[in-house]
């Protein structure tokens, strides 16, 4: 193996200021939430510390300000698989690293690279469409198992008992479709009301036609 005690190019106006470093911290969540969108060859990447670095100011900004990544649903309205959604402790470190002048550390701590796994490809179909002009009135039960708006809106359903459900509240609109993380079962005569625009639920295919979108 070949040791290499490169400096890089020096930062002269950064002073480091803090311990944590890309290859030991940054560099592990960047691989975790970022790196789907921002790998090798996207046209922002960060893939490794010399095309992250000169983003520094702005991957704070971004994660502070939860812009990235894009997600933009406010989080206790439903429970979603593949929220990439970076914790308060994770927006915390890339904070101190950042402002602590975004220093490299020793290569030898970096994660292994490994494929970043795709939005989990589930079987689902269309089942209802719902808009805020027409709210849905469930003819038999159903398992939702996913939820696409078509702008930013909150989807709420109210069952025959009287109990609410609330699905999302999407504040932004990224073009996602949200999966739930466990399938949402709502019994006939529940009506589900979007307040703005309008949402497709998904369902699981049945086993004769699966549909994949
Ligand atoms: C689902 C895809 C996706 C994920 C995940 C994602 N991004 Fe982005 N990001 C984008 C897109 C799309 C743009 C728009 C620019 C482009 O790539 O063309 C962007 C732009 C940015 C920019 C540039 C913003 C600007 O204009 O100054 C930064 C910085 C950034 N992302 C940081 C992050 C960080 C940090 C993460 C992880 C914590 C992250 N992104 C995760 C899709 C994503």
């Amino acid at each position: 193996m070949l040791l290499c005690i490169c400096s890089g190019p020096i930062l002269a106006h950064d002073p480091v200021t803090t311990r944590i470093t890309w290859t030991q911290e940054i560099s592990r969540i960047v691989q975790n939430r970022c790196l789907r969108c921002h790998g090798e060859g996207s046209s922002i990447s960060f893939a490794t510390y010399a095309e992250a670095r000169p983003w520094a100011k702005a991957i704070r900004n971004q994660v502070l300000t939860r812009k990235m990544p894009p997600w933009g649903a406010v989080h206790g309205a439903g429970e979603f698989r593949d929220d990439p959604s970076l914790t308060e402790p994770e927006i915390e470190r890339v904070v101190q690293w950042v402002e602590g002048g975004a220093p490299e550390g020793d290569p030898i701590y970096l994660p292994r690279p490994r494929s970043v796994p795709a939005v989990a490809a589930i079987r689902r179909h269309e089942a209802a469409r719902i808009s805020s002009t027409q709210p849905l009135t469930l003819k038999r039960e159903y398992a939702f198992t996913a939820i696409r708006p078509d702008s930013p809106l909150e989807a709420v359903a109210t069952l025959p008992d009287g109990r609410v459900e609330h699905l999302i509240w999407l504040k932004d609109y990224h073009g996602l479709t949200y999966v739930f993380r466990d399938p949402v079962r709502l019994p006939k005569g529940t009506v589900v009301r979007v307040t703005r625009g309008s949402a497709v639920l998904l369902d699981l295919a049945p086993v004769a036609s699966v549909a994949l979108h």
